[in-house]
C-alpha cells in the first residue's frame, strides 16, 4: 500500500509518501515564514500559503520518490482539528487528485498522526502504551490499546503545554513560533532562580498550565529583563513545565499498568523533556518512545502513515470533502 499524506491543518505544509513494505520514500516541509510579523498563525494567510504550496510539493514529492500517479494507492489528509480554511485546501486538493487517480482517501486526525509518529522510526513502541501528546492545541495523556482505541486518561484544563511555551516567550520578547526559542534561551539559564508553581501537580493526570503564564507575567513585572534573567524565566519556566510533564506521565503509566510511554507533539520535540523522561525510564525500567525531532512538530509523513493504517484495515471515504475544527480524539474508532 503506496500513500501520499497531505498535511495542512495549520502553518505547515506537509506533503510525504509512505509504502508501508519500503517505509516512508519522501517527505517534503514548509514552515509558513508569513505569521512572524503578528505574534500568531493568522488563519487566512495560513489558507494562502498552503494554496501556493500544496500541488508544487505533491509535484517534488512523487519526482523525488520516482512514481507515477498510478502508482499511488490512497490519499491520507488531515481533516481536523485545525485551522477549517486551511484543512479546506488540504482537504480539496487529496479529494480531486483521487477522483482524478482512481484511487482511495483517507481523512486522518491529526493527533492520530502525531501519535503513531514514532511508528516511523527504527525504534519503535508496540501496542498498546501510554502516549503524552504535546502539541500547541493540545495536551493529553492517552492510553493507546491498538489501532484506533484512545482512552484520553487527562488533559488540560486550560491551555495547552504549547500554548504556553508560544505565550511565555512572547511575554519575554522571543520571536514567534516562540517554544524553540525559549528552548534554546533556557539552556543557558538557571532554572532555580524563579520558583514558578506546578499546578495540579499532586492530583490526578489533568494539566493546567495557565497560572504557570501569570506567574511567569508577575516575575517580568518585577524584574529587569537583561539577557541572562531572559535565560533564567525561560530555563525555569521550562523547568515548570518538564516537571509537570514527568510526574503526570509516570502516574499515568502506574495506573495504566504500562512500560511504554509514547512523546509525540511538537513540545516533544523538546531536548530536555526527552533526555529527561529517557533518563527517568532507565533508572525505573520504563521504555520511552519519540519521532525524530522533525517528525514531533506536523508533518507530512504522520499523516501518510497514520493514512496507510487506516487504509490497511479497510478506510475509504466518500467523495466529499468535511474537514472539522474540533474533533474529539475519543469519537475515532
Ligand atoms: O505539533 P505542533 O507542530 O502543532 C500542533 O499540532 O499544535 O506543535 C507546535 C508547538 C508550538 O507550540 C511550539 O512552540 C512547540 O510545539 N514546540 C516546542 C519545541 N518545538 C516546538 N516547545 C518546546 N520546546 C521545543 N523545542
Ligand atoms: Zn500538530
Amino acid at each position: 500500500m503506496r500513500v501520499l499524506g497531505i498535511e495542512t491543518s495549520c502553518d505547515e505544509t506537509g506533503i510525504a509518501i509512505y509504502d508501508s513494505r519500503a517505509g516512508l520514500l519522501a517527505h517534503h516541509l514548509f514552515s509558513q515564514k508569513t505569521h512572524s510579523d503578528y505574534g500568531g498563525v493568522v488563519p487566512e494567510l495560513a489558507s494562502r500559503d498552503h494554496v501556493r504550496k500544496v500541488l508544487p510539493m505533491i509535484e517534488g514529492v512523487m519526482n523525488e520518490a520516482g512514481l507515477s500517479s498510478k502508482e499511488i494507492d490512497g490519499i491520507a489528509y488531515t481533516a481536523g482539528p485545525g485551522l477549517v480554511g486551511a484543512l479546506m485546501v488540504g482537504a480539496t486538493v487529496a479529494q480531486s487528485l483521487r477522483f482524478a487517480w482512481g484511487c482511495k482517501a483517507v481523512a486522518v486526525h491529526h493527533m492520530e498522526g502525531h501519535l503513531l509518529a514514532p511508528m516511523l522510526e527504527e525504534n519503535k513502541p508496540a501496542f498498546p502504551f501510554v502516549a503524552l501528546l504535546v502539541s500547541g492545541g493540545h495536551s493529553q495523556l492517552i492510553k493507546v490499546t491498538r489501532l484506533g482505541e484512545y482512552e484520553i486518561m487527562g488533559e488540560s484544563i486550560d491551555d495547552a503545554a504549547g500554548e504556553a511555551f508560544d505565550k511565555t516567550a512572547k511575554l519575554l520578547g522571543l520571536p514567534y513560533p516562540g517554544g524553540p526559542h525559549l528552548a534554546k534561551r533556557a539552556m543557558h539559564g538557571n532554572p532555580e532562580r524563579f520558583a514558578f508553581p506546578r499546578p495540579l501537580l499532586n492530583k490526578g493526570l489533568d494539566f493546567s498550565f495557565s497560572g504557570l503564564k501569570t506567574a511567569v507575567a508577575n516575575a517580568i513585572a518585577k524584574s529587569i529583563l537583561d539577557e541572562q534573567t531572559v535565560n533564567d524565566i525561560a530555563a525555569s519556566f521550562e523547568q515548570a513545565v518538564i516537571d509537570t510533564l514527568i510526574v503526570k506521565s509516570l502516574r499515568a503509566l502506574e495506573m495504566a499498568q504500562m512500560k511504554q510511554l509514547v512523546i509525540a507533539g511538537g513540545v516533544g520535540a523538546n531536548i530536555k523533556l526527552r533526555t529527561s523522561l529517557s533518563d527517568l525510564g532507565e533508572k525505573q525500567g520504563f521504555k520511552v518512545f519519540y519521532p525524530r525531532p522533525l517528525f514531533c512538530t506536523d508533518n507530512g509523513a504522520m499523516i501518510a502513515y497514520a493514512g496507510c493504517q487506516r487504509l490497511l484495515m479497510g478506510a475509504n471515504e466518500d467523495l466529499k470533502i468535511n474537514v472539522r475544527a474540533r474533533w474529539p480524539m475519543d469519537e475515532l474508532r
